[in-house]
Formats: structure tokens, C-alpha cells, sequence
């Protein structure tokens, strides 16, 4: 069946679904790294991204976290619901990493005092400048309730998968999410929508802090499938080969 498609990002195509008020999300094989300025092709990561969202989703669904998510529908598609999304990404972080450990002068693998969460403008042209509370409704782009959902629901998502990838040997060191908003009978609310995946978070072993996400590719480390196959094994969902 020829679907229309509705969007395309970097990693994932998104088509008109099945019934009203459905999308069918695509997972590509294509990464990016620094606003696309670095190009390449992980063969096989939408296949492996597309089950660790799937299961993570579902996981987080489980303990109330509300998502886009409704079933995956073969190897690379999975049925969501169609939603607005905010045009910020809000990232978690338990350990210095990436911008933090590059703004701050820290060491990478420091330990944070507490989780730091940080609001992103999702805007290419600007390179998603780091953004306040003050500039997100100023600007419009989420009322205050709407952040003060996204935090609540971002410190959830942090406190369950750190547990759940902590069971696996995994350390969550920092991730990144979306939300959208979905109405449904005259109500609004706010989902996490995207993807989960090691395209979106940072996630090391715990013995060895050996990189098991897309650093690899950003960083050319080598072994980049590998440590996507690695995630997916860990958490029990690796396609059958
Ligand atoms: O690069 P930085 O350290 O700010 O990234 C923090 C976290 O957010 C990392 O896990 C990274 O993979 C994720 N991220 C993302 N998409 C972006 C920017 C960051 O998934 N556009």
C-alpha cells in the first residue's frame, strides 16, 4: 500500500496511518550527527531502533507514562498516534557527557550532583540553541503547565529506564525527548512522543563505560552496529537474525 507521506526527518519518515488520527513512523538506517553536518548509514539500526522504542515505550506506558505509541507493525514501521509536537527537546542528564562536560570544562563519566534537565529549541537553522523557561512562553512555544508536564513526565522517564537499564548492566548517562500534545474529547494532554533509542540517549556499560550509542558514530569509534545489536540484546529485544 502507497501511504502519503507527512514528514521526513533525518532518521525516521512519517506517513498518513491507517485510520484518522494515526501516523505510521518509519525507522531509516540514515544517521546524522552535528545538525547534520556529519552524514552516514548505520545498516540495520532502524530495525534494532524501532524494537528499543517499542519496548521501552511500552515499558514506560506500563508504569503511566503516557505515549504516542500504539504497536509496531513490521521490521522498520510502528502505528502512533498523531500528535503536535512541542518544538522543544527536553534532555535529561545523570552524568557530565557531550555539551554539558564541553560547556562546563568537566571530565566526562563526573557524576552530576543531582539529574540537570535542559530545554532544547528544535529549530536546524539555529542549531537548537539552549533555551530557558522564559524564552519557551515568551515565545509561545509552550505554556507553563505544558512544561511543568514535560519535566514531571522527562524526570519520570529518567527514574524508570536509569532503573531498567541499570538491571541490564547499562548506565543511562543522558537522553533526549519529545512531547506532543493529543486531544481527545475536548482535552488536552501531553504524551512523549519520537523515539527512545541509542540514537536519542547516551548509554554506557556499567563496568567498562564502554560507549553503547551513537557517540560511536558522532565520535567515529568504530563498532557502531555493534553496539546497537549490544543494546538490543541487553534488553532481550534483538530481531532474529
Ligand atoms: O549533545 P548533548 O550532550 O547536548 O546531548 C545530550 C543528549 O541528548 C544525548 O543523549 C544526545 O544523544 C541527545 N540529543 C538528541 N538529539 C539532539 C541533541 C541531543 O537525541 N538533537
Amino acid at each position: 500500500m502507497r501511504r502519503r507521506r507527512i514528514y521526513e526527518g533525518k532518521a525516521k519518515v512519517l506517513f498518513e496511518g491507517p485510520e484518522p488520527g494515526t501516523l505510521v513512523q518509519y525507522f531509516k538506517d540514515d544517521a546524522t550527527a552535528f545538525n547534520a553536518q556529519k552524514k552516514g548509514v548505520i545498516t540495520g539500526k532502524g530495525v534494532l531502533n524501532n524494537r528499543i522504542s517499542e519496548y521501552l515505550m511500552l515499558k514506560l506506558e506500563e508504569v503511566g507514562v503516557p505515549t504516542h505509541f500504539v504497536r509496531r507493525l513490521n521490521m522498520r514501521e510502528q502505528l502512533i498516534r498523531e500528535v503536535e509536537i512541542i518544538p522543544i527537546e527536553v534532555v535529561v542528564r545523570n552524568v557530565a557527557a557531550g555539551s554539558l562536560a564541553q560547556r562546563f570544562k568537566l571530565e566526562e563519566g563526573t557524576r552530576l550532583p543531582r539529574s540537570i534537565v535542559e530545554y532544547y529549541l528544535k529549530n536546524d537553522e539555529l542549531g537548537d540553541p539552549l533555551v530557558t523557561e522564559e524564552h519557551i512562553t515568551a515565545f509561545g512555544w509552550a505554556a507553563t503547565q505544558d512544561i511543568d508536564d514535560m519535566l514531571q513526565l522527562a524526570l519520570r522517564v529518567n527514574d524508570f529506564l536509569s532503573g531498567l537499564f541499570l538491571g541490564v548492566g547499562l548506565k543511562l548517562v543522558d537522553f533526549k525527548v519529545e512531547f506532543g500534545r493529543l486531544w481527545e474529547d475536548e482535552q488536552m494532554r501531553i504524551v512523549l512522543a519520537d523515539e527512545i533509542s541509542p540514537d536519542s540517549c547516551r548509554i554506557w556499560d556499567v563496568q567498562t563505560n564502554e560507549k553503547l550509542d551513537k557517540d560511536r558514530f558522532r565520535r567515529d569509534l568504530g563498532n557502531v552496529e555493534q553496539a546497537y545489536q549490544e543494546v538490543a540484546r541487553r534488553l532481550g529485544v534483538l530481531p532474529e537474525a
